[in-house]
């Protein structure tokens, strides 16, 4: 029987279609990382108004003889939703920023490029790593893990310090907006692997009633800017978690295993008080969808934050149903997941 017949010839050209579409999605990513790399964000953000194609050119300093390729590279932004096109009733049409590559402009406090221009070399030892007994691919690309490495690369640890720094300006000013309740009636709180601690600041800052500390590793908490109100300690969160009201674990959890979680948990309930005296476990995390429900973006960003984590910590991202085991394990009794943070949630969590 031949390979292509008229029955099943739509069948084999979906496929194709799919297999296609998939390799193509991850070329997608390295056009906006070179529309990061020549400026293209900074450069319209600067121009105040809707910039031409041939505006543009002038702008990079780009030969005249790329024009087209310029073009076409504008056009698949357009595609993505990273660039919008402005027609004006003008013959050449002119490109503007969308609220997504707002979030690439180098002087928005809240920018993403520190993530989008890291290095991937762990995803290229994802085959081998499958055949070898290694626990994370990051592990064989680098010979350490993440935050080993991290501690001997200064230059890696400022940028993935700056990374959380700037997810974490807009993520917790929309906590704070959206679920405040969550901080109220707290006298005290620890946020645990707290960063250089913008997520304790914004806190903080809207909450000055609350006593706030920091516990990150030592060399993350050396690079913290002084603070009169926040308290920042040197330590080992699987080791000591200083008392407060509430832990605050804030994209920890997904970094580690199961069990690595539960040892972190219980840690947590030996700082916290009964549920009857204010005591609970705040996490912001991924509590991943177990339907499609037309939200196929957010769940494939949740799909291949689990495949991000497992590659580079060996951790994973949860469903509900995951989060509830590793509660119950570490001792916790009760829990409440508040969703709507884009593809991230609230989970508190009660001993
Ligand atoms: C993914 S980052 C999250 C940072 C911050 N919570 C945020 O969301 O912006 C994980 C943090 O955990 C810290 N960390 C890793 N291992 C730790 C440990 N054993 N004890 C305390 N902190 C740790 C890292 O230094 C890092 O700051």
């Amino acid at each position: 029987m031949a390979l292509v017949e008229v029955e099943n010839v739509d069948e084999l050209l979906k496929a194709q279609t799919h297999v296609w579409s998939q390799m193509v999605k991850n070329v997608n990513f390295l056009f906006l990382k070179c529309a990061v790399e020549l400026g293209i964000p900074d450069i319209i953000h600067h121009h105040g108004r809707p910039i031409t194609l041939s505006e543009l050119v002038s702008a990079l300093a780009i030969p005249s003889n790329k024009s087209d390729s310029l073009r076409r590279l504008m056009r698949v932004l357009v595609h993505s939703g990273f660039i919008s096109v402005d027609k004006n009733g003008v013959e050449e049409e002119s490109y503007l920023l969308t609220p997504s590559s707002r979030l690439l402009v180098k002087e928005n406090p809240i920018n993403m490029l520190p993530f989008l221009l890291r290095r991937l070399d762990q995803f290229h030892f994802l085959g081998d790593w499958f055949r070898q007994d290694e626990p994370t691919a990051f592990k064989m690309a680098h010979g350490t893990t993440f935050w080993d490495f991290a501690n001997q690369n200064s230059e890696l640890n400022r940028n993935f310090n700056e990374a959380m720094a700037g997810d974490t300006r807009l993520l917790m000013s929309a906590i704070v907006k959206k679920y405040g309740e969550v901080f109220q009636g707290l006298r005290s709180l620890v946020d645990v692997g707290g960063g250089t601690g913008t997520t304790t600041r914004i806190i903080s800052d809207a909450f000055p009633q609350l006593k706030c500390t920091i516990l990150d590793l030592p060399q993350v908490v050396a690079a913290m800017p002084e603070s009169t109100t926040i308290e920042s300690i040197g330590g080992n969160m699987f080791e000591f978690i200083p008392p407060a009201d509430a832990v605050l674990l804030k994209w920890i959890l997904h970094n580690w295993s199961d069990e690595d979680c539960v040892k972190v948990l219980k840690r947590c309930k030996e700082a916290i008080p009964s549920k009857e005296n204010g005591g609970k476990v705040i996490i912001v995390d991924i509590v991943v969808k177990d339907d499609e429900k037309g939200e196929h973006e957010l769940k494939e960003t949740q799909l291949c934050f689990d495949m991000m984590m497992m590659v580079t910590f060996g951790g994973k991202e949860r469903n509900e149903q995951e989060w509830q085991k590793i509660f119950i394990d570490a001792g916790f009794t009760e829990y409440k997941i508040k969703p709507g943070l884009g593809f991230r949630s609230i989970i508190e969590v009660y001993p």
